[in-house]
């Protein structure tokens, strides 16, 4: 079987090395700490695994939900009230199994093999995949090392002229930054300005420590006529494996990718949905207390590798920090070799972006004395190989 030219087009070596170098260690009996992947070890809110298990023991909650039920809508419409955006629920919003789903699907029904989409480097990377799976081509929106803002700036008229779609992601993944309202008003500006479709991904959107305020894209005036933005329950209520989340926005956009998926899948299980309608709509502690969660080991892991000899910058949302490479490695290697001497697994920065190189990315996803472990065994480490 050879696979087709779309599918070489995806890369598959970093993940995978490090993929086999995890498993390595744990057959020999050794422990893996992995800071690599931002899945949420934080449980779901109670009422949303009660409405799942009630709705699990209705069988006729196993047919094909083909469609989402009309209170998922109406309780997103309610949900982005936070944000200051008002949906309406039939034209405004989008079921989704989990943002991925459109975000890897979005490219097939806006561009054509040759169109260009600008996508952010360094950035999460379907953006990127999703676009070649389409036949596209990718432009890089760079990101500024030091503001952590796309560098509209930097990118030449004519690719401006070209480009059908521009991709942004705040708070982001990896660099952990919050948008500034500036950022977001020229973007919308820019889409305007050069009749593309502005895609901005939120799935972020509750975690943000410090007291910030969370910028949904639709909030800036004029943003629905160019822009779509996804959000997802996998973060927020730690429902990642669940799959369900939702775009929503600009309702041509969003209907063009209604149809792709009528022809594609059949809906989110039912008892997924009920559980996402409890989590949406019931009051609840977690937004704060999760933040508070977050922020404390981001707290702890910032100290302990400071005290371990790599001062690394505070980020200011996600569950990520965003740290270059002591000496500025090449982050492969160096993640590969963290990795097998030291059982602390990181995602190597080149994963998300050339721009990406010479970082790695870590996810505060265990408790703070793990956490402090990990950083003691880098600490170890750097001082026996860099001195
Ligand atoms: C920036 C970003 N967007 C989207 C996703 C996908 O989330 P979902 O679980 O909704 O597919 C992730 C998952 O890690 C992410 O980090």
């Amino acid at each position: 079987m050879t696979p087709s030219d779309r599918l070489n087009q995806l890369p598959d070596g970093v993940f995978q090395e490090l993929a086999i170098a995890a498993h390595e260690r744990r057959k020999k009996g050794l422990d893996v700490i992995d800071l690599s992947v931002g899945s949420p070890d934080l449980p779901p809110p109670p009422h949303a695994v009660e409405a799942l298990i009630r709705a699990a023991q209705d069988p006729r909650e196993y047919r094909y939900a083909i469609t989402a039920l009309p209170e998922f809508h109406e309780a997103v419409a309610r949900f982005y009230e936070r944000y200051g955006v008002t949906l309406d629920p039939e034209r405004e919003i989008l079921q989704l199994a989990g943002s991925q789903d459109g975000l890897s699907h979005l490219a097939l029904t806006i561009l054509n093999p040759g169109d260009v989409a600008l996508i952010p480097d360094p950035g999460y990377p379907i953006y990127d995949a999703g676009v070649r799976l389409a036949g596209a081509r990718v432009e890089p929106i760079p990101v500024d090392a030091e503001t952590l803002q796309p560098r509209f700036d930097a990118i030449p008229p004519e690719v401006w002229r070209q480009a059908k779609m521009m991709v942004l992601n705040f708070p982001s993944n990896p660099t952990a930054a919050i948008a500034t309202r500036g950022t977001l008003e020229r973007a919308v500006a820019l889409a305007k300005q050069h009749d593309l479709l502005l895609v901005h991904d939120f799935a972020y959107s509750e975690l943000v420590f410090d007291g910030v305020q969370p910028i949904s894209i639709l909030s800036i005036p004029g943003a629905k006529e160019v822009a779509i933005e996804f959000n997802s329950l996998s973060k927020t209520y730690n429902l990642a494996g669940a799959r369900i989340a939702y775009a929503v926005g600009c309702p041509d956009a969003l209907a063009a990718l209604r149809k792709l998926k009528s022809h594609i899948d059949f809906g989110v299980f039912l008892p997924v949905q009920r559980a996402a309608i409890a989590a949406l709509t019931t009051p609840w502690d977690g937004y704060e207390r999760q933040r508070a969660v977050y922020a404390e080991r981001r707290d702890a892991l910032c100290e302990a590798l400071g005290e371990a000899g790599w001062p690394v910058r505070k980020p200011a949302a996600t569950m990520f920090l965003w740290a270059q490479t002591p000496g500025g490695q090449p982050s492969y290697p160096f993640a590969l070799a963290l990795l097998k001497e030291t059982g602390v697994a990181v995602t190597p920065g080149i994963a998300f972006g050339s721009r990406g190189e010479g970082h790695v990315r870590m996810a505060f996803v265990h408790d703070i004395p793990v956490l402090r472990e990990a950083a003691r065994r880098i600490g170890a480490w750097l001082r026996q190989h860099h001195g």
